[in-house]
C-alpha cells in the first residue's frame, strides 16, 4: 500500500494552494512533477501539477531533507510525488504562494522515455499519445472546459424547464436517412446465416432485426416532447461517414432539445440563449484555461468570444444566403446554385466574411433534409435551422417538425422510407399531434470554437475516426 489516505486533513489542490488566502497553512499536493531545477543556494523547484487548473504549484525543497540526493536531486519530468509543507508568499513571477516543503515523497517514478519531455509536440503526435496528452496544458484545459460546458448544458435546460431524458444507443432507426449507420450484430462475421434465397438471415441476430447504433437520439425524444412537454438527450452518437477533415468524428456526443409546442423561431430563440449561456460559464468559470487558448492557441479567441455575447445572432433564410455567396465574387470549389448542400467552405464564407459571428440559416430545401422536417407552404422548403460559427461551420442542426400525419406519410413514400419501420412514430401524430421542434448540438464542435483547438480530434479525450480506434 502506498499510505495515501483520500482524507488526508491537509491534503489541497494546487488550485487551492495557489490562493493567497492560504498563505501560512500547512497543506499537502499531490500530483505529477513538470519540470525541476537544482538552484544555486542548495535547493531544487520543482513545478507540480495536478489537473486542478493549469497553473503549477512551486515546491522548495531544501537539500537537508532526508532524501534529498537520493530522490528528490533526480525526481524526473513526469513522477507522481506528495509533498508536505507551509504555504508561503512566492517572490517568482506567476504565482501568489509556493510550497516550502518540508518532505517530498517520490510515488512513482519516471524514466526518461516519458514522451512528454519540456519540448513541445505537434498535437497530432500527441494523439498518438491520446493516454497521456491530458498531462499537458493544452488537454488539461480542454478537459476542464469540456467539463464545464457539460455541467452548463444540463444547468441551462433544468432552468428552461427541460427533462433530461437517456434516449437507446442501439436502434432500427435511421433518424437522418442518411445511411451513415454503424451496425451491430452478434452473427458470425464468417458464416452469416443464409435463408432459403441465399439473403442474410436476419432473424437470427440478436435483436432478431438489423440494428445500429445511433446517429441520432431525436426521434425517441420526441416521444417525450409530446408527452412531458420538453425534454433532451445528451449523449453519444455515431456516424460511420468517410470524412477525414477537422470537424467530423465517428463518435461524438450530441445534446438534443426538443419541445412540444414550439415552432421555428422558438426553436432559434431557444439556440441562442443556449449557446449565450455555454459561452458566458465558460468565460467566467474557466477564465484561466481561456486565457490560456487566447494566448497559445487562437489569438484573439476572448475578443471574438466576448463579441458573440454583445450582439444577436444574425439570421438569414437559405435562399438569401445562396445569393450572397453567388454574388460575393468569391470562387468556390463547389459551385453555388439553389438546392445544393452547403459545403464547409459556403458556410465558412457567410459566418467569417460576411456576418463575422454566429449566424441562423432557415428555410432549406426539402431535398437536402430528413424526412421528419416541417414542409414549408412554398411546398419546397422545410422549417430546418442551422447554427454555423466562424471557424468550425455548422455546430447545430435542427428543426421544427412535421406533426401533420398525412403530409408526414406523403413525405416518407416520396423519400421511400416504410411506414411499418416508423410506426410508433406516426403514431404521436395520430394520437394528440402537437406542433413541436429541436434541434442537435455537436458537443465536440462546441468545444472546438469555445476553445479555438484547429481540430475536432483535439476536443474528445479518444478520438474514434475512419482508420483509428486505439485506446
Ligand atoms: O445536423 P445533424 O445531422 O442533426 C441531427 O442529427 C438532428 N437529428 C438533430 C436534432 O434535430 N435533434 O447533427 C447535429 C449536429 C451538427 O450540427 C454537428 O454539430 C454535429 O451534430 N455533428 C457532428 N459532430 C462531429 N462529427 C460528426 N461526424 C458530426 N455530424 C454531426
Ligand atoms: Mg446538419
Amino acid at each position: 500500500m502506498s499510505g495515501l489516505s483520500p482524507s488526508a486533513p491537509h491534503w489541497i489542490s494546487v488550485a487551492s494552494a495557489r490562493l493567497p488566502a492560504n498563505v501560512g497553512r500547512d497543506v499537502e499536493v499531490r500530483g505529477w512533477v513538470r519540470t525541476r531545477r537544482d538552484s544555486k543556494g542548495g535547493f531544487s523547484f520543482i513545478e507540480l501539477n495536478d489537473g486542478s487548473c493549469l497553473s503549477n504549484l512551486q515546491i522548495v525543497a531544501d537539500n537537508q531533507l532526508e532524501n534529498y540526493d537520493r530522490e528528490i536531486a533526480c525526481l524526473s519530468v513526469g513522477s507522481s510525488i506528495v509533498a508536505k509543507g507551509q504555504l508561503k508568499p512566492s517572490e517568482g513571477q506567476g504565482q501568489a504562494t509556493e510550497l516550502a516543503a518540508s518532505e517530498v515523497r517520490l510515488v512513482g517514478d519516471c524514466p526518461h522515455d516519458f514522451p512528454l519531455q519540456k519540448k513541445r509536440h505537434s498535437f497530432e503526435k500527441l494523439r498518438e499519445w491520446a493516454h497521456l496528452r491530458p498531462r499537458t496544458n493544452s488537454f488539461g484545459a480542454v478537459t476542464r472546459v469540456r467539463n464545464q460546458l457539460a455541467m452548463s448544458v444540463h444547468q441551462f435546460f433544468q432552468d428552461e424547464g427541460f427533462y433530461y431524458v437517456n434516449t437507446p444507443i442501439i436502434t432500427a432507426s435511421d433518424c437522418e436517412g442518411a445511411g451513415q449507420m454503424f451496425r451491430v450484430t452478434t452473427l458470425p462475421m464468417d458464416k452469416l446465416p443464409r435463408t432459403a434465397n441465399g439473403q442474410i438471415d436476419h432473424a437470427r441476430d440478436f435483436f432478431g432485426k438489423p440494428a445500429y447504433l445511433t446517429v441520432s437520439g431525436q426521434l425517441e425524444a420526441e416521444i417525450f416532447a409530446t408527452s412531458l412537454g420538453r425534454c433532451y438527450t445528451f449523449g453519444p452518437t455515431f456516424r460511420a461517414e468517410n470524412s477525414n477533415t477537422s470537424r467530423h468524428l465517428a463518435e461524438f456526443w450530441m445534446i438534443e432539445p426538443e419541445a412540444a409546442f414550439y415552432e421555428l423561431p422558438d426553436n432559434m430563440a431557444l439556440a441562442e440563449r443556449f449557446i449565450d449561456r455555454l459561452l458566458s460559464d465558460v468565460l467566467s468559470k474557466c477564465a484561466e484555461d481561456m486565457h490560456f487558448f487566447d494566448e497559445r492557441v487562437q489569438p484573439g479567441l476572448l475578443l471574438a468570444l466576448r463579441q458573440v455575447l454583445e450582439k444577436p445572432f444574425v439570421h438569414m433564410t437559405y435562399t438569401e444566403a445562396i445569393e450572397i455567396l453567388q454574388n460575393c465574387g468569391q470562387q468556390f470549389e463547389y459551385a453555388v446554385e439553389w438546392g445544393i448542400d452547403l459545403q464547409a467552405e459556403h458556410e465558412r464564407y457567410l459566418t467569417e466574411q460576411h456576418v463575422q459571428g454566429p449566424l441562423i440559416l432557415h428555410n432549406y430545401p426539402k431535398t437536402i433534409k430528413p424526412f421528419y422536417m416541417r414542409c414549408n407552404d412554398d411546398g419546397r422548403t422545410v422549417a430546418a435551422m442551422d447554427v454555423l460559427v466562424p471557424g468550425v461551420g455548422e455546430i447545430i442542426g435542427g428543426s421544427q417538425r412535421e406533426e401533420r400525419l398525412d403530409v408526414l406519410t406523403g413525405r416518407m413514400l416520396e423519400m421511400e422510407l416504410s411506414e411499418s419501420d416508423y410506426w410508433w412514430y406516426l403514431e404521436l401524430r395520430k394520437f394528440g399531434s402537437v406542433p413541436h421542434s429541436g434541434f442537435g448540438l455537436g458537443f465536440e464542435r462546441v468545444v472546438q470554437w469555445i476553445t479555438g483547438m484547429t481540430n475536432i480530434r483535439d476536443c474528445i479525450p479518444m478520438p474514434r475516426v475512419p482508420g483509428w480506434a486505439e485506446f
